[in-house]
């Protein structure tokens, strides 16, 4: 579904449009307006309609530019980015960086959109990707040891983005829970989807794909099934999502181009600052019916999750945790 993006860019700062001036300035009828915005709305933007009064979006919205991003890159960080693509909606970003490093594996290249129509998530999942209301952005990089290399990766991705916002935005109550969900006030704010493209001991490349909720519509809300929260609530106020998205760059940058020879060493003891379940009961999920339950005692050197066991420690490479009882 193509995006409406005059219309959208009429609504962009949050005033009240009438459908008739709207439909003057974009030389179209009233019903065609309507019509647009239904469109608008189906893909998730939340847009409010008053009876003989007009139509508004929430809060006003900065929408996404390459140039502005590019503004507030680091000058180093903006050498290391070959391509900065913003589009209004794809499928998914890190499906658009995949197609991109099939050509291109050495150049650095992100992807950003306004919408993605099957954003993806860890384990399969969907990530639900209204228009506007988030910040969805894929990184491709290239690593020239194997695959190897990349223990803990996603979660030192995690620790970044965390320290970004703790630092940046002085979110303190930003948590992470394994392997690199984002989390505040116990709800998810976030996450990070790594793909990895190589094989044993050669280069391999990897797109890092963050999501992060900015502000969602209610609407888009009751289709995530677990309780959630955004930047815009947790933050009290509106927000640059381009800034937002610059200090992501600025942030993983420097981290990928340690991790060829520091790797997760250098971030192990920072997951302890944020490890929303330290010390906690919890149950880990692997298979359909494989559960094991145990105290969270932190990750490894490698990344893992250790669980505290019948007084054993074991650690665990994958699945998925939750409190017990929870
Ligand atoms: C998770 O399940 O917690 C990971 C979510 C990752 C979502 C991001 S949004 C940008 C990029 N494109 C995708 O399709 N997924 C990632």
């Amino acid at each position: 579904m193509s995006v409406p993006k005059n219309l959208l860019s009429l609504l962009a700062d949050g005033e009240i449009h009438s459908g008739s001036v709207l439909g003057e300035r974009l030389g179209i009828s009233r019903a065609a307006v309507y019509k647009q915005i239904q469109k608008l709305n189906n893909l998730g933007l939340g847009v409010v309609s008053t009876r003989g009064v007009g139509y508004q979006i929430q809060f006003p919205l900065e929408l996404m530019c390459s140039d502005t991003i590019v503004k507030y890159l680091d000058p180093h960080v903006k050498k290391c980015i070959s391509k900065i693509d913003v589009q209004w909606t794809v499928d998914s970003t890190n499906s658009r960086c995949l197609e991109f490093v099939k050509d291109n594996s050495r150049i650095s290249y992100a992807c950003l959109a306004e919408h993605q129509s099957a954003g993806r998530g860890r384990r399969g999942r969907q990530w639900i990707s209204p228009l506007g209301g988030s910040l969805y952005l894929s990184l491709s990089w290239q690593f020239v040891g194997g695959v190897e290399i990349l223990d803990g990766l996603s979660l030192a991705v995690a620790i970044a983005v965390a320290n970004m916002l703790s630092e940046e935005y002085l979110l303190k109550r930003v948590k992470l829970k394994w392997p690199n969900d984002i989390f505040v006030d116990n709800k998810k704010m976030g996450g990070v989807l790594i793909e990895i493209v190589g094989e044993a001991g050669g280069p391999c490349t990897v797109v890092i794909g963050i999501g992060l909720n900015v502000f969602l519509s209610n609407a888009s809300g009751r289709e995530i099934n677990q309780s959630w929260t955004d930047l815009h609530t947790v933050l009290g106020r509106n927000i640059s999502r381009n800034k937002l998205a610059a200090s992501l760059l600025n942030s993983l940058v420097p981290l990928l181009q340690g991790y060829e020879h520091g790797g997760f060493a250098v971030w192990h003891e920072k997951w302890a600052r944020y490890d929303a379940f330290i010390d906690k009961k919890v149950v880990l999920q692997q298979g359909v019916s494989d559960f094991s339950e145990g105290v969270a005692c932190g990750v490894s050197d490698s990344g893992e999750l250790l669980l505290e066991i019948n007084g054993c420690r074991r650690r665990f490479k994958s699945g998925e945790v939750s409190l017990r009882g929870a």
